[in-house]
């Protein structure tokens, strides 16, 4: 594997399933495989799991890791093509993309959608700058319209929790007081789309998600008929796709709760984090026995290992 930037960039997901269990079996079991190659992962946004899994993902394969943050020490970087530099932009990313890329071996990249500009934002263009530019191997740690690895660590879990061959399956859009981008959920409905299991959209009028990334799933405007008999309920928030980037509802009655999870098959309850409590999800519903929001924040690390795995495979 060359890059890591959605589930297409697996030749064999299957595999890569496959892969992940056997590194969370025994996570030192490639231990050698990265030495003396670097990762480095680029920040242009905040982040917890992914900042930390990766590094450890990196470290459990030998590799070396530098962590860049780049508006916290870096130059400000112009990111559009043609234009005068005489602003407060020093750097361009057509240059710092490539010289970032004499550094190490394997770059990770994290940048979210600007929610301004759809079209801006759904073409990828700083994302895309990395891939054409670095010189080495890619992967995104969340980017404007994906974030591959928390889908597969999503995927890994549900594998990990199923206990039926194709269990219900229910992303539920819910309240947030932020406008969010929607990389999550379109990453989630994308992997999903890639399993046989039974897989359904939950979200109020205005929030359909791109048909580009939906396809023929199924969306179901009735939140509490979307919940009966699923087995595995994830929550997460995104602002309007067709409004682009407005919050149209704050509709606290799609909050998870109790009510909700009553009707389900004893349904896991999984969030990629951070999660807004008492807005997303009610205390007893994420406190409760039934929600996988630790155990699926884990299995960030083995999403991680196995695409650096992959990729490290290719630079042999
Ligand atoms: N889920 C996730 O990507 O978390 P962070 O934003 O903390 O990395």
């Amino acid at each position: 594997m060359n890059k890591f930037t959605c589930v297409n960039d697996l030749s064999n997901l299957d595999d890569a399933l496959k892969l992940a269990f056997e590194l969370k079996k025994d996570p030192y079991k490639y231990q050698t495989l990265g030495k003396n190659k670097t990762m480095l992962l680029v920040f242009f946004n905040s982040s917890l799991r992914t900042r930390l899994s990766t590094q450890k993902a990196a470290l459990n394969l030998g590799m070396n890791v530098i962590v860049f943050d780049i508006n916290a020490g870096g130059w400000k970087l112009e990111t559009e093509m043609g234009v005068i530099m005489d602003g407060n932009k020093p750097e361009h990313i057509r240059e710092a993309v490539p010289v970032i890329g004499k550094y190490c071996d394997i770059i990770g990249v994290r940048s979210f959608a600007g929610l301004k500009n759809r079209e801006d934002d759904y073409s990828e263009k700083i994302l895309q700058q990395f891939v054409d530019y670095a010189g080495v191997p890619v992967v995104s740690l969340e980017n404007a319209t994906r974030h591959p690895l928390q889908s597969f660590a999503d995927l890994i879990t549900i594998e990990e929790y199923k206990t039926k061959k194709r269990p219900k399956v229910v992303l539920s859009w819910a309240p947030h007081p932020k406008a969010l981008p929607q990389a999550v959920p379109n990453s989630f409905v994308e992997w999903m789309r890639k399993t046989d299991y039974d897989f359904v959209v939950t979200n109020p009028e205005g929030y359909d998600l791109s048909p580009s990334f939906m396809g023929d799933v199924k969306i179901e405007r009735d939140q509490m008929k979307a919940f009966k008999n699923a087995d595995f309920i994830y929550a997460k928030n995104w602002a309007s796709y067709s409004e682009y980037g407005k919050i149209l509802s704050q509709d606290k009655s799609w909050t998870i709760s109790d009510r909700q999870m009553a009707v389900t098959n004893h349904a896991k309850f999984m969030h990629c984090l951070p999660v807004r409590r008492n807005m997303i999800v009610t205390d007893s519903v994420i406190d409760g026995p039934d929600s996988l929001v630790i155990q699926e924040a884990g299995n960030r690390l083995f999403s991680a290992q196995t695409a650096l795995k992959l990729i490290l495979d290719q630079l042999k």
